[in-house]
């Protein structure tokens, strides 16, 4: 097996990613190595993956002499809340957790969010150890260092950065997923191939059968793949001031989607794919990105099972909820637009008209 080790190079926040089928049974060894025997630690999970997860990890982490206390969430998007936040900060307190203390976030990106943004800010910052446990968790939310929580008014609108001092991804803990999340999570994997790896699109495509039946080498190669990309585009811009913006390729549609129709209707893997089916027809008209490559996306997001076509969803409300975006600053929403097959550019404003067509010209 190749190299398990992403190294995310941020000075002094740096730290590595770790990807392994089993990597979990090394949990302790490695938190000892990186925080020393005997601290206390916070593990934070949801209910789902705690069913299969949570005894077994707890078990390491005492074994190796840590004071481990539990907090077990419930699953789901509402979870990533005030309440649910202040629930981990009272564990912490009864827990005794100090500033040499650490939380683990054993689940997929809420919980990471969420146990991310509690080692933020309890006592102005500890130390966290992300082990995500859905496929989208770990080829994004737990890489680079955004945590956060929703407000009633809207999506991922707290927040803090904050570096995780390890993330540990067990590939074997993609056998519990349900295929419906593996393969929105597949929906970020493509969109890496797009705005940054032709290489790893096409071999995507050529491994579907594999990677639908979880094929050890294959999913190594694309978590791992998908980290170096990220790492690479976080190192050169922590705090989203420029090319971090890259990506949201597929976002401005997708998170319309997701307003329009409510969180929990679509995934937000399924409901990008629609988001960049839609910017790579932009980009045809816009940057001459070629007709067949859109054709290519399309083909391999229906290989996956994911939706490439917004038809029935309505256009007056799209378009209010694509300006409404926190990251239009102005009337006009921005895109990020593809050049070609792994090659895109900034953010730029596309005009109503086009927009339009698109729309109606549909996937
Ligand atoms: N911080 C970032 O940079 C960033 C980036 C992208 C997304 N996000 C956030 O990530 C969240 C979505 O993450 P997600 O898709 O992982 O959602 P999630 O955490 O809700 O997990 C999806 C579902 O799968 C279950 N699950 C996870 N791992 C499992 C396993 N191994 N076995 C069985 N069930 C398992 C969960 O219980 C849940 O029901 C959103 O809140 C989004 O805002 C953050």
């Amino acid at each position: 097996m190749s190299n398990p080790i992403v190294h995310v190079d941020l000075g002094e926040r740096a730290y590595d990613i770790v990807i392994e089928a089993g990597a979990l049974a090394d949990i302790g060894t490695r938190c000892v190595d990186l925080f020393g025997a005997g601290k206390r630690v916070l593990m934070v999970s949801d209910a789902n993956v705690a069913k299969f997860y949570v005894s077994g990890t707890e078990a390491l982490l005492l074994r190796a002499g840590f004071q481990v206390s539990v907090i077990v969430l419930p699953a789901g998007e509402s979870t990533k809340c005030v309440a649910r936040l202040a629930e981990i900060w009272e564990e912490a307190v009864e827990a005794r957790l100090d500033r040499k203390s650490f939380i683990v976030a054993l689940g997929g990106g809420v919980i990471g969010d969420l146990a991310g943004f509690a080692a933020a800010s309890f006592l102005r910052g500890i130390p966290f150890v992300q082990v995500p446990t859905s496929l989208l968790a770990m080829v994004d939310s737990a890489v680079g260092g955004k945590t956060g929580m929703n407000l009633p008014q809207g999506k991922n609108l707290v927040g803090a950065f904050h570096q995780p001092q390890m993330v540990l991804s067990d590939l074997s803990v993609l056998a519990t997923l349900p295929a419906r999340e593996l393969h929105a999570g597949m929906a970020e994997v493509i969109k890496y191939g797009v705005i940054w790896d032709p290489e790893m699109f096409s071999f995507i495509e050529s491994h579907v059968a594999e990677i639908k039946a979880l094929d050890s080498e294959a999913l190594h190669y694309l978590v791992k793949r998908s980290c170096e990309i990220k790492a690479d585009v976080v190192r050169q811009d922590e705090r989203e001031g420029g090319l971090r913006a890259i990506l949201n390729f597929g976002h401005t549609l997708g998170h319309a989607i997701e307003n329009v129709c409510g969180y929990g209707e679509w995934l937000h893997g399924e409901a990008i794919a629609m988001g960049m089916v839609y910017a790579a027809k932009i980009s045809e008209v816009a940057h001459g990105f070629k007709a067949d490559e859109t054709d290519r996306l399309i083909a391999l997001f229906k290989a996956f099972d994911l939706p490439v076509s917004w038809q029935g969803l309505e256009w007056g409300a799209l378009y209010q909820a694509m300006t409404a975006d926190k990251k239009a600053e102005n009337a006009l929403p921005k895109f990020v637009l593809a050049k070609e097959m792994g090659k895109v550019g900034l953010p730029e404003e596309v005009g109503m008209e086009l927009l339009k067509k698109v729309y109606d010209d549909g996937a």
